[in-house]
């Protein structure tokens, strides 16, 4: 390491907090679907940072949408108009369902916010239905949500009023309801669950649930919506409509904004002093955002998506039938692609970073492929040669 690497390394020591397990890599820049590091050795990222750098890195709409906007103004309190926040609301809900948006800044907080509005919405009946491997965030609620053990380990109590069953089973889902259930909430693919996607025969049958006990069907598209699927959110793929939809990640193209959307119905609930966010839906991360919805759209990047989505499937598939005494499935939709393996898949994932791929593992044994929206044939090919490798040389 040089020198300026390990005063970078020793501030982080010394004065960062050790929450996060680090590789020993020091990012410096990104372009696109690569990264260099402060040797400037480059690095393929298909992982795009948890799905936040969904369009790739420092997409050039978003960094001049930045620069410009940073000159005029970048925050004034909500309980004034700023010129913006009104026309991001506006093309998230012309490429959603009709309804409201409330802004915030991270998929937690959107989270949080959905968990608020279904607790007023429903007036005494306070129970959310979650599934089983899910992920919806660290802050309480919506941790308390996420239905893992080892997530709520330490932090007990959480909070009271959830109840959980099991992801693409509807009856589990019909067993928990009660008088007091006011919502059922999920991902229609799970991210940190292993890329486990919603089966149709289950979006549509928690909608008709929905419908039966007057509750809200909430989706949590924080890691699945903008694009990722070749879709702007994951459940059009079905024939659905949620109530409320939560984003974040991709949204800001690497800056930080969350969103709540939610449909005219019960749009009504979150009145004033009920909810807020000092930050939400400023003008920067505003602009940035416009910028990604304009990017797709004229980049035509949902296609491309689905095209290389598809192509980046083909080669998985192929490389699970060459691997087939490793890989158990490969799985997904579009672009949010999963590799479950056999065995544990750290070791998989820290020899692809030694050939400069990055890719991640969760669940201790699937990989998880996300590359941005951008990324082409050549890539995928580079990709799945790095990949190939790995296993082939795994011992
Ligand atoms: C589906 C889902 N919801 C919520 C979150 C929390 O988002 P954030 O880390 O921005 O709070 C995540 C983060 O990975 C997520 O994948």
């Amino acid at each position: 390491m040089s020198v300026a690497a390990i005063k970078v390394t020793n501030h982080y020591d010394r004065y960062v907090l050790a929450n996060y397990t680090k590789v020993p890599c020091i990012f410096k820049k990104g372009k696109g679907i690569k990264l260099w590091d402060v040797d400037g050795r480059e690095y393929l990222d298909f992982f795009s940072g948890w799905g936040v750098s969904g369009l790739g890195h420092c997409p050039t709409k978003v960094v001049s949408a930045i620069k410009n906007q940073s000159g005029k103004l970048l925050h004034v309190p909500n309980n004034f108009y700023n010129n913006v926040q009104g026309e991001l609301a506006q093309v998230i809900i012309k490429n959603a369902f009709p309804g409201k948006v409330f802004f915030c800044n991270s998929g937690a907080e959107a989270v949080e916010t959905a968990i608020k509005l279904a607790r007023r919405w429903s007036e005494g009946r306070f129970e959310i239905i979650t599934m089983k491997s899910s992920f919806h965030g660290r802050t309480m609620g919506a941790m308390t949500a996420t239905a893992q053990p080892t997530i709520h380990k330490g932090f007990e109590p959480v909070l009271e009023g959830f109840k959980y069953a099991t992801f693409n089973n509807v009856e589990s889902v019909r067993e928990q309801v009660t008088s007091l259930t006011s919502a059922i909430m999920f991902e229609p693919i799970q991210g940190e669950g292993g890329i486990n996607v919603a089966s149709t025969e289950f979006m549509e049958g928690i909608k008709s649930l929905c419908e039966e006990h007057n509750l809200l069907l909430i989706l949590d598209e924080v890691q699945s919506g903008i694009g990722r699927t070749g879709k702007m959110f994951a459940y059009q793929h079905y024939g659905i409509k949620p109530d409320v939809m939560t984003l974040a990640k991709s949204l800001g193209g690497g800056i930080a904004i969350g969103a709540t959307v939610i449909s005219e119905k019960v749009a009504h609930v979150l009145s004033p002093g009920t909810h807020a966010s000092t930050f939400g839906g400023n003008p920067l991360a505003c602009q940035a955002s416009i910028a990604v919805f304009k990017t797709i759209s004229q980049q035509k990047l949902l296609k491309q998506a689905q095209i290389m989505g598809k192509y980046l499937r083909k080669k998985l598939d192929e490389l699970k039938f060459s691997f087939s005494n490793k890989i158990r499935e490969v799985r997904g939709v579009g672009l949010m692609l999963g590799i479950e393996l056999v065995d544990d898949g750290e070791g998989i994932v820290s020899k692809c970073f030694d050939q400069k791929l990055i890719i991640n593992c969760t669940q201790k044994n699937v990989l998880r492929i996300m590359p941005p929206l951008c990324v082409t044939k050549k890539n995928i090919d580079h990709a799945t040669a790095i990949l190939k490798d790995v296993f082939a040389h795994e011992i």
